[in-house]
């Protein structure tokens, strides 16, 4: 069984008295080291798969396995250490907290569940290698939409996760900064951490080794 196993994982919805599937019977493996990118249309359920993924959204159908183990049966005490230790997860909207610097916000899920080790040294290390350790110091607000996005991708990244699930990470980025996040991404799975992606940009998906199309809810592999 791979790292991360979506099994037939449906994800139900209402609205305006009508019952339709954002996700519909979704089957994934991830293993370490891959890079798979998911793309589709704008509304096709990509975000609703990876936040099933990722352990943040209740699947009304299927399961989810992340090391053998079926997710959503965790006490929720165990599935926040899960989601700490080894789920690294870039969301799609800003998400950093507001009333704390980068640097910090970078280290608060290495100080979530107590750890030792050199967090600040780390912290600094993956500031440098997304470009912005510059900011190290600044506030939320004081930054780009893509430095925030930079420093997402360095907070996600910061406990050494087995899997890192990034929802369009390079959306608000220039092509350059662009090129150099899917470096990174391709480097952090070639050095074992599994990277599971949503992305609207094409170009990008020369840089993983799956990719998968995402389409009113099913998930199809996808010739590049
Ligand atoms: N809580 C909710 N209740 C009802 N419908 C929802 C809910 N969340 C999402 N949806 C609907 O489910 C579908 C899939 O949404 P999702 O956010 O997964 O799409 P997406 O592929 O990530 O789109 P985008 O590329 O715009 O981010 C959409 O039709 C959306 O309107
Ligand atoms: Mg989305």
């Amino acid at each position: 069984m791979g790292l991360l196993e979506l099994r037939e994982l449906s994800k139900e919805y209402k609205r305006g008295g009508r019952t339709f599937n954002a996700v519909n019977r979704a089957n994934l493996s991830v293993e370490p080291g891959d890079f798979i990118s998911v793309i589709g249309r704008s509304g096709s359920g990509k975000t609703t798969l990876l936040n099933m993924g990722a352990g943040l959204l209740n699947p009304t159908g299927g399961t989810v396995f992340f090391e053998g183990k079926d997710i959503y049966t965790l006490r929720d005490k165990d599935m926040s250490f899960l989601r700490n230790q080894k789920i690294g997860y870039v969301p799609q909207g800003q998400s950093l907290l507001s009333n704390f610097t980068v640097f910090d916000n970078v280290c608060i899920p290495w100080f979530l569940f107590r750890r030792g080790g050199d967090a600040e040294g780390r912290a600094f290390i993956l500031l440098e290698r997304v470009g912005i350790s510059h900011l190290a110091a600044s506030y939320p607000k004081e930054l780009s939409g893509g430095e925030m996005r930079r420093a997402a991708i360095a907070r996600a990244l910061i406990n050494e996760p087995r899997l890192l699930i990034a929802d369009e990470p390079t959306s608000d980025l220039d092509a350059q900064t662009t090129v150099e996040i899917m470096n990174l991404f391709k480097a952090v799975a070639r050095e074992g951490t599994a990277v599971l992606i949503v992305t609207h940009e094409l170009d990008t998906l020369a840089y993983g080794n799956k990719t998968y199309l995402m389409d009113t809810g099913n998930l199809a592999p996808h010739a590049a």
